[in-house]
């Protein structure tokens, strides 16, 4: 990220704008916030809303952000006017840490008056419900309540995500209710994607007959979104590691709680030995604490096409995550805005590719320096033909697979030899990276390439006594490419930067 401090590319900005105003009403925008620098074009950040608190859930209707905060309004912004008004108060939600008025989903449909669906926990006899419930939107309310279903609700881990498909299919992501019973109970609703119509009944095509369940095995999912090939992608929080990317098929099992993540511990390589787990194609440790997740493939922003976007609360980011084509895999990562808008809740693709972002400094975790007097906040991002100063924008820290192939080739010329192509070596004699320790740590990773070993590595019980040579003849940028290539084929997906390999290597 580039060095500049807030204020000053505030002035800076100012008079950029002053000098390629000019807009038509429907790119209406209070005030252009950044500039990004993307590989062959720049994209504008502008506030279009703020004063919000903790705008939890955004969809889209007819050039309209429908939105819900956390205390239990339901907004929606004219984005020709700018004006915000309320459609929904809710008084019945049930509001506290993370708790409340959480996602909503609105039916894609020509008509006028289409259903939307709201996520959100309520008190009912002393206990904690999660309830989804479908309302009529008819242009400035939300009538005709209808309560589609009622899932555990506790006072965290409600997940929740709610996404409704062209052939108004409801997808809904509860939480575990930070009960381990529930995720692997295929009988209940939390630790679930549930699958249902817009009415609340079972469609006939589920995976399991008359149930609502589609896919199981989740802790806390935080972001859903329709992945464009028929599959659906989910963000998802891990305890104290290992914050995932799904990629979600029916009646897969995600491993919750038994299994954390990649399959990379010993105990959780021997349950899948012999039961069929699915595995995160991505996760991050440290922690990030991912929430709205939005597959973006629209023409406005070219370099964005087939990405997942991603936004954080705990690093206050959005990553953009390159997919490969069939989407099984994410082979690249890059990270803008980190602690610029705070903490970041949701993001919503328009139809007109234009990305929109939700702030969650309202929230009950504020991070230093927040909330800033506008929050909470929409911010809008697009394309733009101005050109800004160098100094006047954001570049993205590149956390790229620099390209997956690379590290392919490196990895079968320099190491596939003894590690071999599924990395799983060979017995007793070359120790597998598939569940290596060393690999999910990237400063001992960086030094056993760099350095080589010494023959005395006991290992899963097994014990090497043959040194592994140094591979430090290899350039930094290789060296980075095998590391990204063996951590997304065999390893926690984490991807590293050249400059960590050169800066390792410098210390030495
Ligand atoms: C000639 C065989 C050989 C080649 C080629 C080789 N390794 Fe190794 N590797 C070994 C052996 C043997 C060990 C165990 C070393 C010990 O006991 O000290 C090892 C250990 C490792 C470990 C530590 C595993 C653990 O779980 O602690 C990693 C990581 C690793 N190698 C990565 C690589 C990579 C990446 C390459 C390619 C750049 C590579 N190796 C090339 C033989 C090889």
């Amino acid at each position: 990220m580039m060095n500049f401090t807030g204020k000053n590319s505030v002035v800076g900005l100012m008079l950029l704008v002053c000098v390629t105003s000019c807009r038509t009403a429907d790119e209406f925008k209070k005030e252009t916030v950044d500039y990004v620098k993307l590989e062959k074009s720049y994209l504008e950040v502008a506030t279009v809303a703020d004063g919000l608190h903790v705008p939890w859930g955004i969809d889209y209707f007819d050039g309209k952000l429908i939105f819900t905060e956390i205390t239990g309004k339901v907004k929606q912004l004219d984005l020709e006017t700018g004006n915000v008004s309320i459609l929904l108060v809710l008084d019945e939600v049930f509001q506290k840490r993370t708790t409340g008025l959480l996602d909503i989903a609105v039916q894609q449909t020509t008509d006028a008056n289409p259903f939307v669906v709201l996520n959100y926990t309520a008190e009912e006899d002393s206990m904690i419900v999660s309830n989804l419930v479908r309302y009529t939107y008819t242009g400035d309310t939300l009538l005709d309540p209808k309560k589609l279903l009622v899932a555990k609700g506790y006072t965290g881990h409600n997940g929740a995500r709610v996404i409704i498909d062209k052939g108004d299919i409801i997808y809904w992501a509860t939480g575990d209710v930070a009960d381990n019973t529930q995720a692997q109970d295929s009988t209940t609703c939390n630790g679930k994607i549930l699958r249902l119509q817009l009415d609340g009944s079972i469609p006939a095509d589920n995976p399991i007959p008359d149930s609502y369940v589609y896919a199981w095995g989740f802790r806390n999912i935080q972001g859903l979104t329709l992945g464009g090939q028929g599959n659906l992608f989910t963000s998802e929080h891990g305890d104290a590691i290992e914050d995932e990317i799904n990629r979600i098929q029916p009646l897969h099992n995600y491993g919750w709680p038994q299994i954390e993540g990649m399959h990379d511990t010993p105990e959780e390589l021997a349950i899948v030995e012999n039961h069929r787990r699915t595995e995160p194609i991505k996760s991050w440790t440290p922690v990030i604490a991912p929430a709205g997740l939005a597959y973006y493939n629209h023409s406005g922003i070219p370099e964005w096409q087939n990405t997942l976007l991603l936004v954080t609360l705990k690093s206050q980011t959005l990553r953009v995550l390159l997919l490969n084509e069939d989407h099984t895999a994410i082979t690249g990562e890059k990270t803008y805005f980190s602690d610029r808008y705070g903490r970041i809740r949701d993001v919503l693709v328009a139809p007109n590719g234009d990305v929109y972002l939700a702030t969650s400094n309202q929230d009950w975790n504020p991070q230093p320096g927040f909330p800033l007097d506008t929050d909470d906040r929409i911010l809008r991002i697009r394309k733009t033909p101005d050109i800004p100063d160098a100094e006047a924008y954001v570049e993205a820290d590149v956390y790229e697979d620099t390209n997956a192939l690379d590290g392919a080739a490196i990895y079968k010329n320099y190491c596939a030899s003894c590690h071999k192509d599924d990395g799983m070596g060979v017995a007793n004699s070359f120790p597998p990276l598939k569940g290596s320790r060393s690999i999910n740590n990237t400063a001992a990773f960086i030094d056993i390439l760099l350095n080589g070993t010494d023959g005395q590595q006991r290992i899963n019980g097994v014990t090497y006594d043959q040194p592994m040579a140094s591979f430090s003849f290899l350039e930094d940028e290789e060296l980075s490419a095998i590391i990204n290539y063996v951590n997304t084929a065999f390893g926690s997906g984490r991807l590293i930067l050249t400059k960590e390999v050169t800066n390792q290597r410098q210390r030495e």
